[in-house]
């Protein structure tokens, strides 16, 4: 996550130069943007640059970006009118430029190419703008808050596909905020409808959400090729609580690319060590590269993975 974002200093000069909405929405310059990453270090996939708002657009809604905040829409869906009144343009001729950027990508990557969205549960809070208000409608109104997820899970598939049409090798689910929802309403609102979008794909599938080691379990039953995890869990620990159903993705603690270079390689080394034996391990970090993050380490992070035997 974040792969082509702020850490590069080349990132940061187009940035000055366009605005994020501008860059995700231009094909020419969404793959420029992709490709950064690959110009420095030997990433073994590339994920494509973009946001998981931008499907709103599909639905008529404006987004715009705040400096230091990130996109919001700027007319909130508030009731159940306003559900009953959605309703999901061509996704072909919305989401165009996706298209587009990927076709872009194909002939200039030797790795794969990954598409993304937002699951519905997050892209909702997104949506609704507040996320102790979207959690009150959803224990309101049940009724009603399905309804709108429902259309999202529609337009996240439509647009998964899209990607993939396009040439996306697998995709990535992201449930950004599904850490702040109970037991019960995890099953209900996130991995009912994460299931759905994982059975309508026919391509790899990965998730990520926030939180995911304290539902590993339940979240390695929806069905997906892999699920990401957050660092406050053993990996090989956490391989003996899912059982061998699902690939594990992760999950070294952005904060320590923060660190020595020499310290990178220790905790990556360790957390390599623990997974040599576990067929098809994905590493990552738990969650996205922050801003600022020394590019020596990030280079420390790669090589020690691929040095890794
Ligand atoms: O990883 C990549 O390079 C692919 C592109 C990508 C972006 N956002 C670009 C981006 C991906 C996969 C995302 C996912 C995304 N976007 C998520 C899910 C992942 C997560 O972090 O939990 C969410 C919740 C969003 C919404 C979003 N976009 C927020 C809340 C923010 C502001 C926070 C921040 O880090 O600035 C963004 C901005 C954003 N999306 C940037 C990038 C490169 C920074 C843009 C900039 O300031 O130039």
């Amino acid at each position: 996550m974040r792969q082509a974002g702020r850490y590069l200093p080349e990132y940061r000069k187009i940035r000055e130069k366009h605005s994020f909405i501008e860059m995700s929405h231009t094909p020419e310059l969404a793959a420029e943007v992709t490709l950064l990453p690959f110009k420095r270090f030997s990433f073994d996939a590339a994920i494509l640059f973009s946001d998981i708002l931008v499907v709103f657009e599909a639905l008529g809604k404006e987004i715009v970006f705040e400096e230091g905040k990130g996109p919001r829409v700027t007319s909130p869906v508030k009731n159940a009118a306003d559900v009953a009144s959605l309703e999901i343009k061509e996704v072909k001729s919305a989401l165009d430029y996706q298209a587009k950027t990927i076709q872009l990508l194909i002939p200039e990557l030797n790795v794969p190419l990954l598409g993304f969205a937002g699951a519905p549960f997050t892209l909702a809070s997104y949506l609704i703008g507040d996320l102790t208000l979207a959690k009150q409608w959803m224990f309101d109104d049940p009724k009603s808050f399905e309804a709108l997820l429902d259309i999202l899970c529609d337009l996240v598939i439509q647009t998964l596909q899209l990607q993939i049409d396009a040439g996306a090798k697998a995709v990535q689910i992201f449930d950004s905020w599904a850490h702040v929802l109970g037991s019960r309403q995890l099953e209900k609102y996130s991995f009912y409808y994460l299931k759905k979008i994982v059975d309508a794909l026919s391509v790899p599938t990965l998730i990520f959400a926030r939180g995911s080691s304290a539902f590993a379990e339940p979240l390695a039953l929806v069905g997906s090729s892999g699920i990401s995890m957050d660092w406050p869990v053993s990996l090989p620990r956490l391989r003996k609580r899912v059982g061998n159903r699902v690939t594990l993705q992760g999950n070294l603690d952005p904060d320590i690319l923060f660190s020595s270079p020499e310290v990178v390689r220790k905790e990556t080394q360790a957390m390599l060590q623990g997974m040599a034996s576990d067929p098809g391990y994905i590493v990552n970090l738990g969650h996205g590269i922050k801003p600022n993050t020394p590019l020596e380490s990030v280079q420390a992070f790669v090589d020690t993975c691929h040095e890794f035997s």
